[in-house]
């Protein structure tokens, strides 16, 4: 792989700042003490981090609501602590993927200030300004994903402003030129520090319709992807308020910016109803994203017929896009819990582990997937995320996959911090503490390290073709296959032992070295309960 295709089968951790470890006893996490935990990244045997948002912020959505671009928000440390930070990843092997959300600011942005101001200030339009309707109601029925009109009331402007989630993220007015230009200016601010790449927050929500035309209802009976269905967002399709024509145009200006630097890779953020769609047309022609990061594993279904269906459709309809595949991220419940359909077996992770990376595209892990961590009940009077409180109790928001990691099972605040945590540690994360696992050949944080080293060594599994095989009720099946390879990929993820019957005419010999354990007899392959196998033909 060269350094300018590193990111292709590239394996990349997520890091959730505020939760990965504390270095100043704050009860939050910082850059600081991302630098301190470098040597167990580099030992897991992932090729990038991705960390989210560490820039000034009020933090009403923890960091996804940004004031100031360009600066580390003082929770998180300084620029000289990104600098460390990024110094120690690179010098351990590690390229560093930031989080840009650049669909909107936090009104605490100079920019908002400034536009809020007043209707003639040059900062005017550069966000969604529109006038009541006659009756003083919003302009349309468009709807914030967190709850409610996307429309807030300015007694400053007397006119709405457009905001896709919270009313303290107001949307750029992508429209507009200079806006553009002060984004692109923002990230070539981290280009030049020396980042690796970025994930692009809600990439498609960049543009809206300039007509302001109001969303159609979903057709009775269905929803829109990505929210619950007791959200009113649920209830519209969204042509208007996002995934725009117009984006496609940004898209290549910023990949413009990007390519002007070595190696850079980019990962957009698509939650939209046409998922496959507008992954497609956002990375064809490699001059917009390199890849789109999907929701579709993200899903609470779980068979293997569900994923098999999930590989095929994408495979069908997204004329090669590169993927990049997750099982859990700081959005969604932990997968071991979201998916507890498939059993609360210890060894279920490392399957999972090996089916993600056993897909074509690269993959996205999420910090304390590799200790097993489930997802954590966050009491009422606890819950952080805005989200959960507008939706609470039906959902009770995102909290119970953002607690902070347990280092130490009997260390104080299991070792994330001297200060209380932010967000309760639960006690049933203190046994798969990363000491605990550290100490247990077993576990699954081993077994993570061991595949990933493994997967690096199998050219077909980082950049091969991906040719599915049907699924049976236990097993998702598949062949990858580059110039240099073709492996057989099997996973048995139930609790019972499978027989996988291969198609006429195909003959394998067990491929070592992975950590799994089948056993393939001519045409059949056995799998024991939540097992994998990788054959290459003989
Ligand atoms: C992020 C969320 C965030 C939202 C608004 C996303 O999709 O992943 O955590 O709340 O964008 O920025």
């Amino acid at each position: 792989m060269n350094e300018q295709n590193w990111w292709r089968g590239a394996a990349i951790y997520q890091i959730y700042p505020r939760s990965f470890q504390d270095s100043n006893g704050d009860g939050i996490g910082d850059l600081a003490g991302i630098t301190a935990r470098m040597p167990y990244l580099a030992q897991l045997g992932i090729d990038a981090i991705w960390i989210s948002p560490f820039f000034k912020s009020p933090m009403l959505d923890f960091g996804y609501d940004v004031s100031d671009y360009r600066q580390v928000d003082p929770i998180f440390g300084d620029l000289g602590d990104f600098d460390r930070m990024i110094a120690a990843a690179h010098q351990h092997g590690l390229k560093v993927l930031i989080d840009q959300v650049i669909s909107h600011t936090s009104d605490q942005h100079a920019w908002f200030k400034e536009s809020r101001g007043s209707r003639d200030n040059p900062k005017q339009d550069w966000y969604v300004w529109v006038d009541p309707q006659a009756d003083g109601s919003p302009p349309n029925n468009w709807q914030s994903i967190f709850g409610g009109s996307a429309w807030q009331w300015d007694t400053r402007r007397c006119q709405y402003y457009l905001h896709n989630f919270l009313s303290s993220q107001p949307d750029l007015n992508f429209h507009h030129p200079e806006v553009q230009d002060a984004v692109l200016d923002a990230t070539r601010f981290w280009l030049e520090r020396g980042v690796d790449g970025f994930r692009l927050d809600t990439v498609n929500f960049y543009f809206h319709d300039q007509a302001l035309r109001s969303n159609p209802p979903q057709p009775a009976g269905q929803y829109a992807v990505g929210v619950p269905r007791n959200n009113p967002y649920a209830l519209q399709v969204h042509v208007y308020d996002k995934t725009r024509p117009e984006n496609l145009a940004f898209l290549q200006r910023f990949r413009a910016l990007t390519d002007a630097y070595p190696g850079i890779a980019t990962i957009g953020e698509i939650g939209d109803d046409n998922q496959y769609r507008t992954l497609a047309a956002y990375t064809a022609g490699n001059d917009k994203l390199h890849m789109a990061y999907t929701f579709n594993l993200l899903a609470e279904q779980c068979s293997p017929r569900f994923i098999h269906g999930v590989l095929d459709e994408f495979q069908r309809e997204t004329a090669g896009a590169w993927a990049c595949w997750s099982l859990g991220n700081h959005d969604v419940p932990r997968v071991v819990s979201r998916w507890q359909e498939l059993g609360d077996s210890p060894l279920l992770p490392a399957v999972l582990l090996a089916m993600l990376g056993s897909l074509r595209g690269s993959i996205c892990l999420y910090q304390g997937e590799e200790l097993a961590l489930a997802e954590a009940v966050i009491p009422y009077e606890q819950i952080q995320d805005p989200y959960g409180k507008t939706m609470w109790p039906d959902f009770a928001g995102r909290d119970g996959c953002r607690t902070p990691m347990p280092w130490q099972a009997d260390g104080l605040h299991a070792g994330f911090s001297s200060g209380a945590p932010w967000l309760p540690i639960p006690a049933a994360h203190l046994p798969c503490a990363a000491d605990r696992a550290e100490a247990d050949p077993q576990s699954t944080l081993h077994r993570y390290r061991h595949f990933l080293r493994w997967r690096k060594q199998q050219p077909a599994l980082i950049h091969g073709e991906m040719e599915l095989l049907a699924p049976s009720d236990q097993v998702v099946a598949m062949i990858r296959r580059d110039e240099a390879q073709t492996v057989l990929c099997l996973f048995n993820l139930s609790n019972a032992a499978a027989i996988y019957a291969l198609p006429a005419g195909m003959s394998f010999q067990a491929l070592g070295g992975h950590g799994f354990h089948s056993e393939i007899d001519g045409g059949q392959v056995t799998l024991p309960p939540y097992q994998a196998f990788f054959g290459t033909p003989g």
